[in-house]
């Protein structure tokens, strides 16, 4: 099984890892020198201010991006040394990601946003399960502008889910849509980690929520600021 192969190793190791931009003759080092160390199957609670490296360093383990310097590896497999190729198959068999944006294709309805990436992993038989999953059985045939921001949420988190993903990377999953609608995103991702084995980083920047994770980091310009044990609480049960 995967999820026990995955288990003996960490999800993510970094170390010393840097991305530095280059706009023009300005150069911006968005993390500099991060090392983390994250053991599989652990919710992990990503903190920062606005500009900490939290992005990136997400768009990092994901192989949406390379490092400028360091070492990476997610599950015990080295993305610094893969090529485009490797990454891409790394992205698609490994990776669950649901972006800040959503990033739905909008002339496809929700359940063919789901399909489109189940079919490329052959999992399209949990495609209208894991639609219902995130509430929307009814809303199958919905298009995206037909769809609350709230609703086109859960239609990323399940284009997300419907891979199996050993590895799921949410970027301010709760960032447009109001408190309830938040929660239960959150109850979502923090259940399909327990239940799955998977292994989830979640990027905020509310505090409170750092008490649903295992385990909690928080960024300050772009380097690890803080690493502390998590309360593990069920995200129905904080106050937010
Ligand atoms: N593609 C990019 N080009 C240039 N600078 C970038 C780019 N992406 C991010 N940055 C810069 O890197 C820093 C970290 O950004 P980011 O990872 O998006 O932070 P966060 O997600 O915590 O808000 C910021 O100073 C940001 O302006
Ligand atoms: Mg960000």
């Amino acid at each position: 099984m995967a999820a026990q192969k995955a288990s003996a190793q960490p999800a993510i190791a970094a170390t010393d890892l840097w991305k530095r931009y280059y706009l023009g003759d300005v150069t911006v080092d968005a993390l500099r020198g991060v090392s983390i160390d994250i053991p599989a199957g652990n919710f992990v609670v990503l903190l920062g201010p606005s500009g900490s490296g939290k992005t990136t360093l997400l768009n990092l383990a994901g192989g949406l991006d390379v490092p400028s310097e360091g070492e990476l590896s997610v599950f015990g497999q080295r993305l610094t040394g893969l090529n485009e190729e490797q990454l891409t198959t790394y992205r698609r068999e490994t990776v669950g990601f649901i972006f800040q944006m959503f990033n739905l294709v909008p002339t496809l309805t929700a359940l063919e946003n789901v399909r489109l990436v189940a079919q490329l992993v052959g999992t399209d038989h949990l495609s209208r399960r894991t639609l219902a999953d995130v509430g929307l059985a009814e809303f199958a045939d919905h298009l995206p502008s037909q769809l609350s921001g709230g609703e086109q949420q859960r239609v990323a988190i399940a284009r997300a889910l419907v891979k199996q993903p050993n590895l799921l990377l949410a970027d301010e999953p709760t960032g447009s849509v109001d408190a309830e609608t938040g929660r239960g995103i959150l109850s979502l991702l923090w259940e399909e980690t327990r239940n799955r084995g998977m292994t989830a980083v979640i990027v905020t920047h509310n505090n409170a929520l750092a008490q649903m994770g295992d385990l909690v980091l928080r960024l300050r310009s772009g380097e690890i600021a803080e690493v502390a044990e998590g309360a593990a609480i069920h995200p129905r049960e904080i106050q937010l």
